[in-house]
């Protein structure tokens, strides 16, 4: 059993953390407002550090499950930072979607102080985060990786190191490519569905189970028909993501017509008020079309 730190205790890092205390490590948890720490510390029985830093000092893996490059910047760097407070030879495990970029250059800075650095995105919502079976894609050096994956078992159905630095994300983000025009297949589907007077569950519950099946239909379809967004994967952080793809899509010509177009339908959603809905929100956007 580690002695671990976990920075973040938002819809994913409060149950995640858990897991891994549930899984007999000693945890230290920090989150920038304190009551969510004081709650998770309470209800898991671990502990709770007001910085960064002193939640790492003495820790041998260091997770982090923020919001994007700034906010994992933060909690990394500076005087309050967990890398001021962790020592030679800790790993530091980040599940944050954040760009390659930023990635590459924790992983520098984490090397100058020989601490390691592992990106290990995460895919499976919030309750593949409650269930413990996330899909964890991670870049980074094998030693470190082989180090840090038991540790990560507690919450993974899969778990792979795909690369070196940045390889995890650059994998998250062939995951939000593939989601994104998905979910407005899913929705575009739904829609035409009420439009022709079907009954939406029975279509899918007979499409479900043949070629157009997938995570989305199953799993989102009630909740889109009964008009509840209020959950799961928000739009923001959906726009902050494909934001990173077609970033990193100018720089190595990777061509996504339907990733850009989609990104623009989402920026619709956020303007109806719609930025913490979960992503299948889209079809929401094409009601409103009416
Ligand atoms: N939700 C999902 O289904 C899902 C799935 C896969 C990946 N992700 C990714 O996982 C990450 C977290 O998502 P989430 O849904 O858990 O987000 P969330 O519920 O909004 O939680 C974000 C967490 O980050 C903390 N934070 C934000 N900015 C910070 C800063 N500058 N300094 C310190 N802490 C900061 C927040 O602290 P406060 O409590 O103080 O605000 C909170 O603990 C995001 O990168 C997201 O894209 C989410």
């Amino acid at each position: 059993m580690a002695k671990l730190a976990f920075l973040g205790l938002g819809v994913m890092g409060y149950p995640m953390a858990g897991h891994l205390k549930k899984a007999g490590h000693e945890v230290t948890v920090y989150n920038r407002s304190g009551a969510k720490a004081q709650k998770w510390a309470a209800e898991f029985g671990g502990a709770s550090a007001p910085t960064p830093r002193e939640a790492a000092k003495g820790a041998e893996f260091v997770m982090a499950c923020v919001g994007n490059d700034d906010d994992l910047r933060s909690v990394c760097l500076g005087a309050d930072g967990a890398f001021a407070g962790m020592e030679s030879g800790a790993v530091f495990v980040d599940h944050t979607t954040v760009s390659a970029k930023v990635t590459r250059e924790l992983y520098a800075a984490a090397d100058e102080k020989q601490i390691s650095f592992v990106d290990a995105p995460i895919s499976g919502g919030q309750a593949g985060a409650e269930n413990g079976k996330l899909s964890i894609m991670c870049g980074g050096d094998q030693g470190a990786y082989d180090r840090a994956e038991p540790v990560m078992a507690a919450y993974a159905r899969i778990c792979r190191r795909i690369g070196e630095s940045g390889a995890g994300q650059m994998t998250k983000m062939c995951n939000q490519i593939a989601i994104a025009g998905l979910v407005q297949g899913l929705s575009e589907a739904l829609h035409f569905a009420e439009k022709s007077g079907l009954d939406g569950r029975a279509v899918v519950e007979v499409i479900s189970q043949g070629a157009a099946g997938s995570w989305q239909m199953s799993n989102r379809y009630e909740t889109m028909i009964d008009d509840h967004f209020e959950h799961g994967f928000a739009v923001d952080w959906m726009r902050k993501d494909l934001g990173i793809c077609l970033d990193t899509a100018d720089e190595n010509g990777a061509s996504l017509p339907v990733t850009a177009l989609v990104d623009q339908f989402y920026k619709d959603v956020q303007k109806m008020g719609g930025g913490r809905w979960d992503t299948s929100s889209l079809f929401k956007r094409l009601r409103a079309l009416g």
